[in-house]
């Protein structure tokens, strides 16, 4: 008996596993989300704080590789959100994904254009009022996660987040394995969302450094940043963000914390540690699971181990 997939949208989608790759800034280039496509997941380009053409051109990369949907994850502080969403619109593109912000002036748009919006929600606040501007499912991610992350676990968080919800909920935080995908279907989810699992992938395309950080990394190696000025992001342990969190406790106990010291510990960190692997002052964003991922291999065979152990388990 084969698992039934019980998510309208990844039926919608075509995808043969309900298994998301998360956006991830600078990480989740084109490349990789459409080599997540093509192998039957649902590859997300991140595109933090890049300027339309870079998207676009980001999204032409991904099509070379896959005449499958994927998805764009969209910054939406960004100074260029408008010119990126037009990108997205005039280039057909089947989801966009929303991390920090809020996607509701923009939904009404999107779906004019068949496009699904799937927010990432840190609690059952945030998540119920998404459902009620209409978005169309909802990413419960956890504080295991690399990357920028909410206060509650993932074990904690689905399950309310589930029971508040009568949209699909996916569940992110902490999944690289069978086990986490079998766990979060038992919460409640309907799919799951991994980004970390993905930095160890042939075919992404971070430095070498940052993909054999991940690899090496034990369970306690991570460390959460900005903590004490409300912008926490999980990262591997390295000198620059032990460093951060220190320099965060001094500026935090002046009168007055210096903005443009605070912006220069955050600015290009993570560009550092995904283009040129620099140790020394880049921001390695990765989750607890790290400890748990000891190799890097192609998407198709993560995705097919990844399913095949969650349905034995699941039946
Ligand atoms: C390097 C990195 C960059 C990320 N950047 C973003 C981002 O730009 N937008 C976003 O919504 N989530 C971002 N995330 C979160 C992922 O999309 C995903 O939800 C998360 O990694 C899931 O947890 P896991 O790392 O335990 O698998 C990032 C994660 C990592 C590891």
């Amino acid at each position: 008996m084969s698992v039934k997939l019980s998510n309208p949208l990844f039926e919608k989608l075509g995808m043969k596993y309900p298994i998301i790759q998360g956006g991830m800034a600078w990480a989740g280039t084109g490349h990789l989300a459409g080599a997540v496509s093509e192998a039957g997941g649902l590859g997300i380009i991140g595109t933090g704080y890049w300027k339309a053409d870079k998207v676009r051109e980001e999204i032409r990369r991904a099509r070379e590789v896959t005449d499958k949907p994927f998805g764009v994850n969209v910054m939406l502080l960004s100074r260029h959100i408008r010119e990126v969403f037009d990108v997205i619109i005039e280039e057909g593109v089947k989801v966009v994904a929303t991390g920090a912000g809020d996607p509701s002036p923009f939904i009404e748009e999107l779906h004019s254009h068949d496009i699904l919006v799937i927010p990432v929600v840190p609690s059952v606040g945030l998540a119920k009022m998404m459902e009620k501007k209409g978005v169309d499912a909802v990413v419960a991610e956890g504080m295991e996660s690399g990357g920028h992350i909410g206060m509650l676990t993932t074990m904690t968080l689905v399950p309310q987040v589930v029971d508040a919800l009568k949209i699909p909920v996916i569940a992110a935080g902490g999944i690289a394995d069978g086990r986490g995908v079998a766990a979060a279907f038992m919460l409640g989810a309907s799919g799951v969302q991994m980004g970390t699992r993905f930095l160890a992938s042939e075919e992404a395309e971070v430095h070498e450094n940052f993909k054999n950080s991940v690899v090496k990394a034990k369970d306690i190696d991570t460390i959460v940043t900005g903590e004490l000025l409300g912008n926490r992001a999980r990262v591997l342990k390295t000198k620059m963000s032990k460093n951060f969190v220190k320099q965060e406790r001094i500026e935090i106990t002046k009168p007055k914390p210096d903005a443009d010291a605070i912006e220069e510990l955050e600015n290009g960190s993570l560009r550092r540690a995904v283009l040129d692997g620099d140790k020394e002052n880049g921001a390695f964003m990765a989750g607890q699971i790290s400890g748990m991922i000891t190799d890097i291999k192609p998407v198709a065979q993560i995705l097919e181990d990844v399913w095949s152990q969650a349905e034995d388990l699941l039946n």
